[in-house]
């Protein structure tokens, strides 16, 4: 682990660089089916209802999973790992983009799902865009995403073969932003690394926030 505190770097585009990089060995390495966390979410939505996927990746299990009954749009900022999300789940609509400059209308998502993907903005970017989503969604829509136990400065440490940025706050600061902005916090559970088990059997674990908007 490695403080990333270098001006000189540019660690989104680090990010975004190491993602095409190690797509294909993400793609592989995730679960292909979505746990019972996704349920939380889908239980309350009606069938054809428009959902965000926020650093959608390769689009598996996520994107494909709420894709069987909903108008699901992924965006995420490696053009590899779209590619893949639009050969994966050729049902659903995929933006390249860094999720702090896509452009999307107002109050016209049901809900936006966020996993193991804001960890890699820069901390300070996080309320703004927990505010960009907020803005997104209709009155009444959903917010289900993870986030971090530990208040995390920005670091970077090998992963698939990769340099990999990330920063956090700690859950305290995250429940404390999200109703500053206005959500109000439905349910806060746990969910494992996201891998499948034959590729990591640890006991890694991220809180997950489900929250809705007033
Ligand atoms: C660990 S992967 C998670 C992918 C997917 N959500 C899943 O559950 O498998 C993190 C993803 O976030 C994307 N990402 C990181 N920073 C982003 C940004 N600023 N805007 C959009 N996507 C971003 C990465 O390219 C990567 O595909």
């Amino acid at each position: 682990m490695k403080p990333a505190d270098d001006s000189k770097v540019n660690y989104k585009d680090l990010v975004q660089r190491g993602y095409n990089s190690c797509a294909a060995e993400y793609d592989t390495s995730r679960q292909r089916e979505a746990g019972p966390e996704l349920t939380l979410l889908t239980s309350r939505l009606r069938d054809g209802a428009t959902i965000l996927d926020v650093g959608c990746g390769a689009g598996v299990p996520i994107a494909r999973t709420l894709s069987q009954r909903f108008a699901v749009t992924g965006v995420d900022i490696s053009g590899e790992m779209i590619s893949r999300a639009r050969a994966n789940v050729p049902q659903a609509t995929f933006i390249k983009g860094d999720i702090m400059s896509v452009e999307l209308p107002p109050s016209h998502l049901d809900a936006a799902v966020a996993f193991y993907s804001i960890f890699h903005l820069p901390r300070e970017e996080h309320p703004e865009l927990l505010r960009r989503i907020y803005r997104w969604l209709k009155p009444g829509g959903y917010l289900l995403a993870t986030l971090s136990y530990l208040n995390e400065a920005p670091y970077t440490e090998d992963y698939l073969g990769v340099t990999m940025y990330w920063s956090n706050y700690g859950l305290e600061d995250y429940k404390r932003i999200i109703e500053e902005i206005g959500f109000t916090l439905l349910k806060t559970t746990v969910v494992g690394h996201g891998y499948r088990e034959e590729v990591q059997a640890s006991e890694e674990r991220h809180p997950l926030i489900f929250a809705r908007k007033a």
